[in-house]
């Protein structure tokens, strides 16, 4: 999946949509199809601090309602096999099933997800278009909105690519060539967008 990512980069664009709804992770919980009923009332262990559709209540968590099922699972996935670190999160997955993770991740993904823009979209950072949007909202399946995420998060995800304690194929490379005024000019661009997230039962 992330070759053909970088081919498509590599081909001069990205064709969104062309993943639409094909994605799958090569095993693990993104195989498996989320109940949302079941996810909703694991949902419980995550509220105080991702809301009950994924708008967060605290300013270092990230709003996770809307973003694409993969995506959840994906990272779920990795906080419970150590790949990502955090103090909270880590110990909140380290127990989940693949099963459990799928359905928190159609609970989450299925909110419905809307945006303000309080700059011109033609000003958006053009390294990050491609993936996350003029607007914020994800253009491939594997990608997060960054609409609407607090400066101080966006700074410490791409702080934690560029240093390596966050890893990734794409965004590890993209984050290496920044320097720190670089990453609060973006993290300020992609906060400043109001996003909305309306729960879907
Ligand atoms: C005590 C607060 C807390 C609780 C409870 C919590 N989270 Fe988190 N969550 C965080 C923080 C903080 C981060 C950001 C971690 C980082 O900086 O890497 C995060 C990150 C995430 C991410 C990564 C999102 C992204 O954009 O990369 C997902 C997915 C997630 N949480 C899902 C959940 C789910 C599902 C639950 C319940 C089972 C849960 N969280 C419970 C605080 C919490
Ligand atoms: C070719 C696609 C692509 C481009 C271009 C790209 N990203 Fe990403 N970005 C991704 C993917 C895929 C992920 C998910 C990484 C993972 O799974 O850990 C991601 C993750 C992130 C995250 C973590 C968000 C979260 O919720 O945890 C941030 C912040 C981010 N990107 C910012 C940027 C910025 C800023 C730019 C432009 C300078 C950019 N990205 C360009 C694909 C891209």
């Amino acid at each position: 999946m992330m070759q053909r990512i970088h081919a498509l980069v590599l081909g001069g664009g990205i064709l969104a949509g062309a993943f639409s709804g094909s994605m799958a992770l090569a095993e693990g919980p993104g195989d498996l199809v989320g109940d949302r009923a079941v996810g909703k009332q694991l949902s419980g262990q995550c509220r105080t601090c991702h809301g009950a559709q994924g708008f967060a209540q605290i300013p270092i968590a990230p709003h996770i309602g809307g973003e694409p099922a993969s995506y959840i699972a994906a990272q779920l996935a990795a906080f419970r096999d150590g790949a990502r670190e955090h103090e909270m999160m880590s110990i909140v997955a380290r127990n989940l099933t693949d099963q459990q993770i799928a359905d928190l991740a159609a609970w989450y993904a299925g909110h419905q997800v809307e945006v303000t823009m309080a700059a011109d979209a033609a000003a958006a950072p053009e390294a990050c278009v491609a993936c996350h949007g003029a607007n914020g909202l994800h253009q491939l399946p594997e990608a997060p909105n960054l609409a609407g995420e607090t400066n101080i998060y966006i700074d410490t995800q791409l702080k934690a690519f560029r240093s390596g304690k966050r890893q990734h194929d794409i965004m590890s490379g993209i984050a290496a060539e920044m320097t720190d005024a670089e990453i609060r000019a973006v993290a300020d661009w992609y906060a400043a967008i109001k996003v909305t997230i309306t729960q879907v039962d």
